[in-house]
């Protein structure tokens, strides 16, 4: 039996790609170790496979407790866990660059030693800062890394961590960066969870600055295939790109959620823009197309329905 290692496999998307990876490998099993912060939740795991899953409740950044948990013949390490939400980072970058740069050193340390067949980092489009409104104008593989917050920074570092053990160790690894993941079991304090949930409960949604910002949206499922077709078909010191080429600007995303509850716009509530925000995001993903074979398969109307759909049901039990 093939045995893979998630870490962050509570969050959003580890979760979600916990049950990506086991759909797709009947055979296989997965060891998950997340740390539960405030952003994990055993909750997001529901209805996986007991005897697929082993849950490891363990830090990244803790040496002896992940060598101890790689196993013999270890097909992959895909590291999820993180610090994700740049607001934080612009309170305190401390935890940041624990988990986000420590943590991911301990684990291409671990993968060398153990000898791990393939190591993915999950990266995001955010480490190569903010583009200009000009629709030509493209994130690419070989754009320059200009991360603006704490969190993009500690991610760009996390790739050029990877990046020297595949040079200076020969270890195997690929990195992805998508865009703004959207889905089922995303913590309400991102734009798209905190809109439907203010929402249900008639309170004010917060925009930042004149939301007039471009985000190129993703739904998580679509993310999670990509990462699975890196893992399988990318290859060794590359990145790739993934966006579904569907960007929208946070108030028409936040009008777009108020209207599918027929709740008035006046719960818009504009705020203070956040320091250092990044205008515009877009992806260009031809290389991941190209090389993974990968599309995007969920139309964004039918993706955020079904994820306004999710919260409902889950206010409602
Ligand atoms: N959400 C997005 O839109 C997006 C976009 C691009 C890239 N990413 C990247 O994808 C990955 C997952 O993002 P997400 O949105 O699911 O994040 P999330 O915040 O929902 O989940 C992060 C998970 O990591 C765990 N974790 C945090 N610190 C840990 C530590 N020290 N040790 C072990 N586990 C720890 C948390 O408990 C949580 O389960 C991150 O690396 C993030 O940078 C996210």
């Amino acid at each position: 039996m093939s045995v893979f290692l998630v870490t962050g496999g509570a969050g959003f998307i580890g979760s979600a790609f916990v049950r990506t990876l086991l759909g797709a490998y009947p055979d296989a099993s997965v060891i998950n170790i997340d740390a539960l912060t405030y952003a994990g939740s055993m909750a997001n795991l529901e209805g996986v496979d007991e005897r697929r899953h082993h849950f490891i409740h363990a830090d990244i950044c803790d040496r002896d407790a992940v060598r101890k948990e790689i196993p013999e013949n270890c097909e992959a390490i895909f590291n999820f866990a993180a610090e994700s939400h740049v607001d934080r980072s612009l309170d305190s970058a401390h935890k940041f660059i624990q988990t986000n740069v420590v943590g991911t050193q301990v684990l291409l340390d671990a993968a060398r030693e153990k000898k791990v067949k393939r190591f993915i980092q999950i990266s995001t489009d955010e480490v190569m800062g903010s583009l200009s409104e000009n629709e030509d104008d493209l994130f690419t593989e070989s754009s320059p890394l200009k991360p603006n917050s704490p969190y993009a920074a500690s991610k760009a570092a996390a790739e050029m961590l990877v990046r020297a053990a595949v040079v200076s160790h020969g270890v195997d690894a690929v990195i992805t960066r998508s865009g703004n993941n959207y889905g089922p079991r995303q913590f309400p304090e991102k734009l798209i969870p905190l809109a439907i949930t203010n929402a249900f409960d008639d309170k004010p949604l917060p925009v930042y600055g004149d939301g007039m910002n471009i985000r190129d949206w993703i739904h998580v499922d679509d993310n999670c295939r990509a990462i699975l077709l890196a893992y399988e078909k990318g290859r060794s010191g590359e990145i790739y790109n993934i966006g579904a080429s569907c960007q929208k600007r946070n108030l028409d995303v936040v009008r777009f959620i108020l209207s599918e509850l027929n709740k008035p716009e006046s719960l818009i509530e504009f705020v203070t823009d956040r320091p250092g925000h990044d205008r515009r995001y877009a992806i260009a993903p031809r290389k991941a197309e190209a090389e993974l074979g990968w599309k995007p398969q969920v139309v964004w109307e039918n993706g955020i329905r079904e994820t306004i759909a999710w919260y409902a049901d889950r206010s409602t039990r």
